[in-house]
């Protein structure tokens, strides 16, 4: 079977580092480029972060670095949630590699004109180098597959009530990229928060092998890690759904992000006027995760031989 091609656009980033980990090492996957965006840490940070795994990983795969700043809004980081770093709790050796001299947009056009296959694209960050990209290279729409996205919710928000971090910090660019005519897949916490691990799988994943052992290391830093009430490792519970479907369910729903006010950035979901027939369902929406099975899933991937 031929492996789906995939770009990452990230800000490692424990979780986003914990996805990145899965999908370079499984080979049904295919991940053509790195492009990072300042979002949980500055764009200087996610950029190193990006290079630590690739080198960590003994993978050539570029990484480009995009913008450190939203459309609009002012950048809003949460070391406290990953780190002064991003990336706190594992000794990485000092990079050696560099990032791509050309800018993430210019270096995701590249990659998505010149694939034979069409490119998913797994935005696990912010969305500005993408509504840049689209921006400015229109043409690459019809060479994308697919946007899956984590990103807001239907449920409430984990930066105030009811936004959603990686949309509270652009939510300007990810109205653009929800309205750009790509299919859009949205992965928000009403699923991310239902997909949890616990102390036991998580010494599973330590036990596993040198990248269970680093992503361990880094889970120990996250926020909220081995609270009782289990771990979210947001970002990855993107791969799962890229990878095994057959774990959630989905549906499409009207999508529309609040731009302004203290609910901007707030996933949106209007089902009434759906059911009325006054607004078109504009978005796959991720509505339910089979836990156990996630769960056993991820164990699983960090059992691959490294
Ligand atoms: C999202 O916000 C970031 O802190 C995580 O990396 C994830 O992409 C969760 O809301
Ligand atoms: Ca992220």
């Amino acid at each position: 079977m031929k492996a789906r091609p995939i770009i990452f656009d990230t800000d490692p980033g424990i979780d986003d580092a914990t996805a990145i980990t899965i999908a370079v090492r499984n080979p049904e996957l295919d991940v053509k480029l790195l492009s990072t965006v300042g979002a949980n840490v500055e764009v200087e940070k996610t950029t190193l972060n990006a290079l630590k795994l690739t080198e960590f990983l003994g993978v050539d795969i570029p990484v480009a670095r995009g913008c450190g700043e939203p459309l609009i809004r002012k950048l809003r980081p949460c070391p406290e949630v990953h780190g002064i770093t991003g990336m706190d709790g594992y000794e990485f050796p000092p990079v050696t590699g560099k990032p791509l001299e050309k800018h993430a947009v210019e270096a995701m056009r590249d990659v998505i004109m010149n694939s034979e296959e069409k490119i998913t694209l797994v935005v696990i960050g912010t969305h500005t180098n993408i509504a840049i990209l689209f921006r400015m290279y229109p043409e690459v729409k019809d060479r994308i597959e697919e946007i899956v996205t984590m990103g807001g919710g239907l449920t409430g928000g984990n930066t105030n009530s009811t936004a959603e971090f990686n949309i509270y910090n652009d939510p300007h660019a990810a109205a653009m990229v929800f309205n750009s005519g790509v299919p859009v897949t949205m992965l928000g916490l009403n699923v991310t928060n239902e997909a949890r691990l616990y102390r036991e799988d998580a010494e599973a994943i330590d036990a596993s092998g040198r990248a269970g052992h680093m992503i361990y290391s880094l889970l120990n830093h996250y926020r909220d890690a081995f609270l009782d009430g289990g771990l979210r490792i947001h970002d990855s519970v993107a791969v799962a759904y890229i990878l095994r479907p057959d774990l959630f369910k989905t549906e499409m729903l009207p999508i529309e992000i609040a731009l302004e006010g203290p609910a901007a950035g707030t996933t949106v979901c209007d089902f009434r006027a759906m059911q009325r027939g006054e607004k078109e369902a504009n978005v796959k929406v991720v509505t339910e995760v089979d836990p156990e099975g996630y769960k056993q899933w991820i164990i699983d991937e960090f059992r691959r031989e490294d």
